[in-house]
């Protein structure tokens, strides 16, 4: 059946600027790393992401290696965009990454700028696009100059082939220094794609500092830490979870008597605020001004709706915060 688009769905202000640059992005935007696989039910994503458009939440994040099987994600993203989201390319943010295990040899991962060009190369194939909207480095390699992987990541945007940069994962000197490189090629990192939830909160320790500085955006990835952060773990670990499936990176061993509690007490909290667990723990993190969007994953077009409300309320008191950061010490 043709897909045709809610007219409304640009209705509601819900974009941010991506730093210092001309990015703008939905504050929540919808990530394929899980569910979008050709292990999953392609009718379930397809309806998951046409939801999401349907909200103004342009932006689908992928990476070469996403699925399973790797590449997976990207050929069933390919698929609803020839089939139903060609005629709105121009309204699409599409991001793709190379930089962990692709292909067999010394060039199927890292930072050389041989894997990038091929593997970005292989994401405009599978996706059938000429071009991505962010193409990022994945991962920092300590083998290869810096200056490589970011000459590189520069030249995808003087082929055509990406039209804006970014980086993941990376610590907060080596992205100053990442930045640097990229500000003397004339192609500002715009974008630092890093882990951020209530559970892990590495990057307040300096790197969000350096992204403020230096003009960067932010988007927060595993905003849930891949599902805890939700109702579904308060009572057992139910069949269809990300913990119980055999492939991923979520453990069972994760979900200790002690974090249930903290969830236990962290969704009371939420009641309070009249938010289910997921709509706090996201909009914890959307509370910085530095976090341009929070990046998150979504089984289906229920999880993603339920998720987006967030956005209603991203306000917390002094006492709510202390109350979250007291909770979850018990949880360690
Ligand atoms: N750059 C990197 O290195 C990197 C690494 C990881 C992820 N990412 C990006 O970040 C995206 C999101 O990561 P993530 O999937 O770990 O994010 P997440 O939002 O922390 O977790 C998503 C999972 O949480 C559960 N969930 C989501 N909404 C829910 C709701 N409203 N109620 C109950 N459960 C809900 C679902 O788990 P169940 O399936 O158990 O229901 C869903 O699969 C990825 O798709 C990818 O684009 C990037």
């Amino acid at each position: 059946m043709t897909y045709r688009p809610d007219e409304e769905r640009y209705g509601r202000d819900i974009y941010n600027r991506s730093g210092n640059s001309g990015l703008l992005l939905p504050q929540v935007s919808l990530g394929l790393w899980h569910n979008f696989g050709h292990v999953d039910d392609f009718a379930t994503g397809r309806e998951t992401i046409l939801t999401a458009f349907d909200h103004g939440i342009i932006h689908f994040d992928l990476a070469n290696n996403y699925g399973p099987p790797p590449g997976s994600a990207e050929e069933n993203f390919g698929k609803i965009l020839r089939n139903d989201l060609h005629p709105y390319r121009d309204e699409l943010v599409i991001s793709t990454k190379a930089g962990y295990r692709m292909w067999d040899g010394p060039y199927g991962e890292w930072g050389s700028r041989k894997y990038l060009l091929a593997s970005l190369d292989q994401s405009l194939k599978r996706m059938g696009l000429e071009y991505v909207d962010i193409f990022y480095s994945h991962r920092f390699d300590p083998d290869t100059p810096l200056e490589e992987t970011m000459t590189a990541l520069a030249d995808t945007v003087r082929m055509g082939k990406a039209l804006y940069v970014g980086i993941s994962n990376y610590d907060a000197d080596t992205t100053r220094r990442a930045a640097e490189i990229l500000e003397s090629l004339g192609t500002p990192c715009v974008i630092h794609q890093a882990r951020y939830s209530m559970l892990d909160r590495w990057v307040e320790k300096g790197l969000l500092d350096t992204l403020e500085e230096k003009g960067i955006g932010c988007i927060a990835f595993s905003p849930l830490a891949q599902g805890l952060l939700t109702n579904k773990y308060l009572k057992k670990i139910p069949k269809d979870s990300r913990a119980a499936r055999p492939y991923g990176f979520l453990q069972r061993s994760a979900i200790t008597p002690q974090l249930v509690e903290a969830l236990r007490k962290l969704n009371a909290l939420a009641a309070e605020r009249g938010q289910s667990l997921a709509q706090m723990a996201l909009a914890w993190v959307l509370k910085d001004p530095r976090v341009t969007a929070v990046l998150i994953g979504a089984r289906n077009k229920e999880q993603l709706l339920d998720s987006f409300k967030c956005i209603e309320n991203t306000d917390f008191s002094a006492e709510e915060l202390e109350m979250i950061d007291t909770i979850l010490a018990g949880a360690r």
